[in-house]
């Protein structure tokens, strides 16, 4: 496995292994690799000659106040984990070449990203859309991975993948739990021994609501009450959102839950905001 830092090696090697007819695959991440970025990878290494592990705490996905100066970094330790599943190529770039002096340019989606983690946080996904925009440039992937976990933002990307004739195959990955239900999110290293308890509320809310829909229940207002009850008997989460949606578009769903929907939590436990999701329907993508 190789370690690359500047851009301009990136995109040559990148070039090199397309002119050689070398299928890339694509992991970005923003490090302090957990199982379900090894997921990631592993789904790479399957579907691709040459697997490359961004690793790029990117800044402007961030706002003022929210977690940049303290985001968990290990860069040591996810290497030894890229490298344990395969990877070939881990591309670690600097923010100083990523968004040289004078930077003035954005990509965005619109419509999508506008409620739920875009109504919470209004600058993120433009961030998020931008520095993708920018590796998808840099590495050059014929397919490319992301997580369930981050539901919203995979729409997105796919939408922008599509609309911006991208060329590459973006794979979505199912959410991976800790035994005990929490989804696994390299933010989970904030909380403390209680809050780890108090967190599992999420998924506990999301189980529940999957239970009463397993069971028949298709309104629409019913399923949010779970959800809502749960959450407020536990008494120790801050609920940010808790909405029934379509996995698509993002629009609530109707009254009545006809197709595929798409549940998804945010709340914070102790300081930390966490999400959660569960897909409800036909070709449901997580467990
Ligand atoms: O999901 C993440 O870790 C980040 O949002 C991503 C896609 C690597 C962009 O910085």
């Amino acid at each position: 496995m190789i370690i690359i830092s500047d851009i301009n090696e990136m995109q040559r090697l990148a070039d090199e292994h397309r002119a050689g007819g070398r299928r890339i695959g694509f992991v970005p991440t923003m490090g302090f690799l957990h199982e379900g970025h090894l997921d990631l990878l592993r789904l790479a290494r399957r579907a691709s000659d040459i697997v490359v592990l961004s690793i790029f705490v990117n800044p402007t996905q961030f706002a003022a106040g929210e977690d940049l100066d303290r985001y968990p970094r290990d860069f040591e330790r996810d290497c030894t984990l890229a490298e344990s599943t395969g990877c070939d190529i881990v591309f670690a770039p600097k923010a100083a070449q990523m968004y040289p002096e004078g930077d003035a340019s954005w990509v965005h989606v619109d419509q999508l990203g506008s409620s739920l983690e875009g109504a919470s946080r209004p600058t993120h996904f433009r961030g998020v859309t931008t520095v993708v925009t920018k590796l998808f440039h840099i590495v050059r992937p014929h397919l490319s991975v992301f997580g369930q976990k981050d539901a919203q933002q995979a729409a997105i990307i796919r939408r922008m993948t599509r609309d911006l004739h991208f060329g590459i195959d973006i794979v979505i990955a199912p959410i991976r739990r800790e035994p005990d239900g929490l989804a696994m999110s390299s933010r989970n290293t904030y909380l403390s021994d209680q809050d780890r308890r108090e967190a599992l509320a999420l998924s506990h809310a999301l189980q529940l609501a999957r239970q009463k829909y397993d069971n028949g229940e298709r309104r629409t207002a019913e399923l949010r009450s779970t959800l809502l009850d749960e959450l407020q008997r536990s008494g120790a989460v801050d609920l940010d959102y808790a909405a029934i949606v379509h996995p698509d578009t993002f629009e609530p769903a109707g009254e009545m839950i006809t197709g595929r929907v798409l549940i998804a939590i945010a709340a914070r436990v102790g300081k930390t905001r966490l999400i959660d999701n569960m897909t409800l329907g036909e070709k449901a993508i997580d467990s």
